[in-house]
């Protein structure tokens, strides 16, 4: 009879593989199988994202005012299926279900957005009073909870009323000085603030290609200029938290640079990684890091490129406590002889991608854009967070109530598997705040789109746990993949 061992390994691959690990046969036959397990660091924080349009609803509320997101879209023709924001996932009032979700998790930390038209309706003084507390009430639920709240300032949500929106200039000092409001208002409890969320999701999307609020086409010396207003609010804003905010609260940014891995891990090639993550983030993580915008990029746009006034470079440069990268996807680089002396290789359309195209697998990406961002500012990176990571999945709620997401749990698990090599060859990675908690309102996409590791019935507003819940739910327990 053929000798099966317990590991179902024949007489012959069981040799083979004892050889391989070192063991005599009878001791590979008698060994345990080594489980894999990849432990993140001591006090890595785990935690969920959302952002104020995408989950509130309650628009008319309380005097909120409104948004460009609110007039784009109710606009016919912007939004799949004609969805907006107004209603969404409800958590203007289901705040605290929302919070049990997070504490059941055990998450330790939940990076929300603060959306400025509740706290100022015009986009300027005078303050919504009820707008603010609506922010009190979520910041002690979490803390009561011990879940520490991570506040963006800025996730989209432009008030309506700001005249010009980001075309003017006035719009970077009206965010500071709402940013500095929100940061004396709930700096007492609040330790982490980022100023603004993904520059270019905003500026290009909104004011180059129009699929984005306030949709419009702008010509590239416009669009350079939106850019240029955006990163001047980022600097502005930082100097306004950490003038009224109390001393130790950390200031950041949560950015989605365009990340880039080498086609082979040789020295070349890393280098020509770093080339192009300098060049192709020449609008805004550069220049905030490095003071300056890259030459090369000046000389591209030439006549089009940004108007700068005197002190602005040193404003958007303004130290920061950490950087906060929002990650999803990644191309190759390699090096060659051209001048700019790298080719960026797409990941083919063809390649596996998840329900939504534009996130074609690359988990690399995590891992790379860490390392690279360390590497080439390494005095100006005290720290970095996972602002950002998660997938849309076409999601299917069963008759017995369970959403079956294993592709979702395959992309979360690669990622967090590179993310970890990361951390254990020492970049200071603190944190990852998975996206989403819940489904939500997928700006364009609509509701069709779903990121949630809750499925969310938007009738009922019932919130289901999908597998990758319960996946992510057991890794915070492990602090460990699994
Ligand atoms: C990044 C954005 O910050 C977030 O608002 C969006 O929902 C996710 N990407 C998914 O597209």
């Amino acid at each position: 009879m053929r000798l099966i061992t317990r590991r179902g390994f024949g007489k012959a691959a069981a040799a083979t593989a004892a050889v391989c690990s070192g063991m005599t046969l009878p001791e590979f036959l008698l060994a345990e199988p080594k489980p894999v397990r990849l432990a993140f660091p001591k006090g890595f924080v785990w935690g969920c994202a959302t952002a104020a349009y995408q989950v509130e609803g309650g628009v008319a509320e309380d005097g909120r005012g409104a948004s460009i997101w609110d007039t784009f879209s109710h606009q016919p023709g912007n939004i799949n299926h004609g969805d907006n924001g107004d209603v969404t996932d409800d958590s203007y009032h289901r705040w605290k279900e929302d919070v049990a979700l997070l504490k059941g998790l055990g998450t330790k930390g939940y990076r929300f957005s603060v959306a400025w038209p509740r706290i100022f309706p015009t986009g300027k003084a005078p303050l919504n009073p009820k707008g603010l507390e609506y922010y009190d009430r979520l910041v002690d639920e979490l803390l009561k909870n011990g879940i520490a709240p991570y506040v963006t300032m800025f996730h989209w949500d432009l008030p309506e009323a700001l005249p010009g929106g980001w075309q003017s200039r006035d719009t970077a000092y009206a965010f500071a000085d709402y940013a500095g409001f929100v940061a004396k208002r709930l700096g007492d409890r609040v330790q982490h603030f980022m100023t603004t969320n993904e520059f270019d999701s905003f500026t290009d999307d909104g004011y180059k290609s129009g699929v984005s609020a306030p949709g419009l086409k702008l010509d590239a010396a416009g669009v350079n200029q939106v850019r240029h207003h955006a990163i001047l609010a980022h600097g502005l804003g930082v100097q306004a938290i950490r003038a009224h905010a109390p001393a130790g609260t950390k200031v950041g940014l949560a950015e989605d640079p365009k990340l880039y891995c080498p086609v082979m891990e040789t020295p070349e090639h890393i280098e020509a990684v770093r080339k192009a993550f300098r060049d192709n983030n020449a609008p805004f993580l550069a220049p905030i890091l490095d003071g300056k915008y890259p030459d090369s990029y000046l000389a591209r746009e030439g006549a089009n490129a940004p108007k700068v006034a005197e002190g602005d470079m040193k404003a958007i440069s303004s130290p920061l406590d950490f950087i906060g990268m929002n990650c999803y996807h990644g191309d190759y680089v390699r090096a060659d002889d051209s001048k700019q002396g790298y080719a960026i290789e797409p990941v083919p359309t063809s390649h596996p991608h998840m329900a939504s195209t534009w996130i074609r697998l690359s988990p690399e990406c995590i891992y790379w854009g860490v390392r690279t961002i360390c590497e080439l500012w390494p005095e100006k990176v005290p720290l970095m967070y996972i602002t950002e990571n998660g997938t849309s999945s076409d999601d299917v709620l069963t008759a017995d109530g369970r959403v079956e997401d294993v592709d979702r749990v395959m992309y979360l698990r690669a990622h967090l598997t590179q993310l970890h090599r990361a951390a254990e060859e020492g970049y200071p990675v603190k944190g990852y705040f998975l996206w989403s908690l819940m489904d939500n309102f997928e700006w364009s996409d609509g509701f069709s789109t779903r990121f949630g590791i809750y499925y969310v019935d938007f009738k009922s507003q019932k919130r289901t746990p999908k597998l990758s819940a319960e996946w992510y739910r057991a890794t915070i327990a492990a602090n460990a993949v699994e």
